[in-house]
């Protein structure tokens, strides 16, 4: 067992609470290999901002468990000598069993997330609550979910069924115990949010989605007061990474995210956590797509890794100083 408390990381606990009263969010990046948290940290450090290291299942499978707990370590040690000493957590996004929220706690995880969204209301309770229940008792923190976000393979009338009851959060919380709360609001995963004929478009003939409804995250916020909550699948998709791919061969089709402005009026609620993943593949398969294509000749790795790293670290800098309001807030 090695505790995050080791690793130099730090809980979600005291981030939300100082969220919570700054009216700003805290950014969750995913990432998967040394470019992508090189970028997060050197982005968070020159802003000045607190910030969760995100880590799927998938990419824990990717990257490798004890690799992972070592580049976590090696964050915290890396934001130390760019000069800031940030707050960092190491959380585990969308775990599906009690298992792997286990493993990673036991790895070095700082936080958890126990997705039972997708289970009946008592199960996912049941499930959540025995999460929390083991990761307490080693100050780690606990992101539960209710309501499902919608998939772009779901129809218009499932896509309504699944946003978060606000009749459900109070019992939810009461019965579980856990620390934060993501729902859903009509945002979802993937660079494909939304289909075409769930948006309008403006003048220019770019898509634009339907608004998330914040009615139901102020109701929401009536019935919990003060308790964070998180958004998953709020990637903006920038318009010129899309044209980007595509214009060097890629072929990234009708792909529509979260307006900016959505996601900074959110970060002013009690949204304390806003979940960013897709971006940063776009940016990222952007810049080595156009080194791919300007410099075929080009085979050191480091020639494209390290602009699409460049990349990332700006589209970083530019969600915490414009779109979450986390900048300088350490
Ligand atoms: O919500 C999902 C995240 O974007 C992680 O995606 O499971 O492909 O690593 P992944
Ligand atoms: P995006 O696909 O919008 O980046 O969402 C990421 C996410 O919610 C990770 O849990
Ligand atoms: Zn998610």
């Amino acid at each position: 067992m090695v505790s995050y408390k080791e690793l130099g990381l730090v809980n979600t606990r005291e981030m939300f609470r100082k969220a919570m009263e700054g009216k700003y969010a805290i950014p969750a990046f995913n990432f998967n290999n040394m470019e992508q948290m090189q970028a997060i940290i050197q982005a968070c450090v020159e802003t000045r901002s607190p910030v969760i290291l995100q880590v799927s299942s998938g990419a824990r499978k990717y990257a490798n468990a004890t690799l992972l707990r070592y580049m976590a370590q090696g964050a915290v040690e890396y934001a130390r000598e760019l000069g800031c000493e940030i707050p960092i957590c190491l959380h585990l996004d969308h775990g599906d069993t009690f298992e792997l929220c286990v493993s990673c706690i036991e790895s070095g995880f700082s936080s958890v997330m126990i997705d039972g969204s997708h289970h009946p209301y008592e199960d996912n309770v049941a499930l959540t609550k025995k999460v929390v229940e083991y990761a307490h008792r080693h100050d780690v923190t606990v992101e539960g979910e209710l309501g499902v976000l919608a998939g772009i393979e779901d129809d218009v009338v499932a896509a309504k069924s699944v946003y978060t009851s606000p009749d459900q959060v109070e019992d939810f919380l009461h019965k579980t115990g856990v620390d934060s709360l993501a729902i859903s609001i009509g945002t979802s995963h993937g660079a494909n949010k939304f289909r075409p004929e769930q948006c309008t478009r403006d003048a220019n003939g770019i898509l634009v989605p339907p608004p998330l409804r914040f009615d139901i995250l102020e109701e929401i916020e009536k019935r919990i007061p003060g308790f964070p909550i998180v958004l998953h699948g709020a990637s903006s998709v920038p318009q010129d990474k899309v044209a980007t791919i595509n214009r060097y061969g890629g072929a990234v089709k009708d792909a529509v995210g979260i307006p900016e402005e959505q996601l900074r009026r959110a970060a002013t609620s009690a949204v304390c956590k806003i979940n960013i993943d897709s971006d940063g593949r776009l940016a990222m398969t952007a810049a080595i797509r156009e080194v791919f294509s300007l410099k075929p000749a080009e085979f050191d790795p480091r020639k494209y890794l390290d602009p699409a790293r460049t990349s990332l670290r700006e589209l970083y800098k530019h969600k915490t100083t414009h779109v979450l309001g986390s900048a300088d807030r350490v």
